[in-house]
């Protein structure tokens, strides 16, 4: 058989993954810092959650699922996303009250694949569930960006738009099929197709970019109560130092939002895929899935993108390599690397007999800051920690050796 990962999937190997696992970290702790648990749904759910919760008419759900017949004739999806899920395990559990949750985990979508579009891709998200107030979409908002900035993404713009709710949305998308309607000819095939399902789809359609230039804006349209919590997020975010373009033309590809929409863009990242991460409010999911009215807001981020983006270097997983000057000691130095590993210390050693070039180099290979060297010193009670990054080498005693590794 050809041993290569199926197409649009990557292994995330080491040194690559350190970063991986440094950038995870970093996210649960932004999540942990504005309150939002965990919450882990199943990788598969029923399409039909899919289908009607991510919306009949999306790319999403007519070209990208991964769906199955499981053996008991069960018509199963791969989740292309994470939101619909989470609001199916809300209403599952009861569907009152407020909950933040935060997930993180791969999703699937059937596409072309290039750098940063993938067929399994990696998200990090939270829903706000069961508040309705424009202050949990500015929280929202900011979790994302101060995750991202610390993610070192360059160059980021959060762009930010309001498409309006159940009262002023009729409104606007009726002027706004009868506007392409008068432009039929011009528009795409795609368009046309999309127009009539789901015409604000049309104004993000790289090829009519020019035709739809004029096209009425969801925000021109919004009845007062739409008004006014977009102003109010604004002046959140504005008050929190979150910097944000107002961008009347963003429409997101999941049809459930409602008010609230916004995307991270990584403006120095190639425009097929810039958007580092998207979301916005979706108080009527809630009710399209069957369960009772629940407003919610959330956001997710893409990963891969993410890392793309960034240019930090991976960092070392390690305090510590113990290298072992001479076998005879090996007993001695797998205690002190057993002690070093439950005080905290991240430290390893070899598990066979190899000469100390060989563990110098493995030691460097795996990109430990320093040495500890477990030689007949020990019999004085002290060993030689050589910091590799300077050269200096210098006798601790055994005792200290914890305190002098993580306290440099
Ligand atoms: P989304 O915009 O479809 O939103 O996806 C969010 C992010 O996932 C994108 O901005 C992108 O960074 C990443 N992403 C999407 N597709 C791919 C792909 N094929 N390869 C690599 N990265 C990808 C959602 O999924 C919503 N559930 C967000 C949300 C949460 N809205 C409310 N709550």
């Amino acid at each position: 058989m050809n041993l290569r990962a199926p197409k649009g999937t990557d292994d995330i190997l080491p040194p690559a993954s350190r970063t991986w696992r440094q950038v995870l970290r970093a996210w649960e702790d932004w999540a942990e810092r504005f309150g939002y648990d965990l919450i882990q749904t199943p990788v598969f759910e029923q399409t039909e959650l899919f289908a009607r919760g991510v919306g009949e008419s999306t790319e999403v759900v007519q070209k990208q699922m991964y769906t199955f017949e499981d053996r008991g004739g069960r018509s199963l999806t791969l989740r292309p996303e994470g939101t619909a899920g989470v609001v199916r395990a809300y209403l599952e559990n009861g569907g009152t009250g407020e909950m933040k949750v935060a997930y993180s985990g791969p999703m699937f979508r059937y596409e072309r694949p290039q750098a940063g579009r993938r067929r399994q891709f990696y998200q990090v998200g939270v829903e706000y569930l069961g508040v309705a107030s424009p202050e949990a979409d500015a929280e929202v908002i900011e979790v994302g960006y101060r995750f991202i900035v610390e993610a070192g993404v360059p160059g980021l713009e959060v762009a930010l738009n309001s498409l309006g709710d159940a009262t002023c949305r009729p409104h606007y998308l009726r002027e706004l099929r009868g506007w392409l309607e008068e432009r039929r000819d011009a528009l795409c095939d795609d368009s046309r197709a999309t127009m009539e399902l789901n015409p604000m789809r049309v104004l993000d359609c790289k090829v009519c970019r020019d035709v739809v230039a004029g096209a009425p804006a969801p925000v021109d349209s919004l009845c007062g109560p739409c008004q006014q919590h977009f102003e109010a997020v604004k002046n959140r975010l504005r008050q929190n130092g979150i910097p944000f373009i107002e961008d009347p033309r963003l429409v997101r590809g999941l049809d459930y939002y409602t008010r609230t929409a916004f995307e991270y863009i990584g403006t120095e990242l190639d425009a097929a895929q810039n958007a580092v991460g998207g979301g916005g409010r979706y108080d009527g999911l809630a009710e399209s899935l069957g369960g009772s009215p629940a407003p919610g807001v959330g956001l997710a981020l893409g990963i891969d993108r993410v890392l793309l983006a960034s240019s930090a270097d991976p960092p070392s997983v390690l305090d510590a390599f113990v290298v072992i000057a001479n076998e005879a000691r090996r007993d001695v130095a797998m205690g002190l690397v057993s002690d070093l590993r439950q005080e905290g210390v991240r430290v390893d050693v070899l598990a066979d007999d190899r000469s100390m070039k060989a563990q110098f180099r493995a030691a460097d290979r795996r990109g430990a800051p320093a040495v500890v060297i477990v030689g007949d010193e020990w019999d004085d009670g002290v060993v030689a920690i050589k910091d590799l990054r300077s050269g200096d080498q210098e006798t601790v005693k055994i005792g200290e050796v914890a305190a002098w590794l993580v306290g440099r």
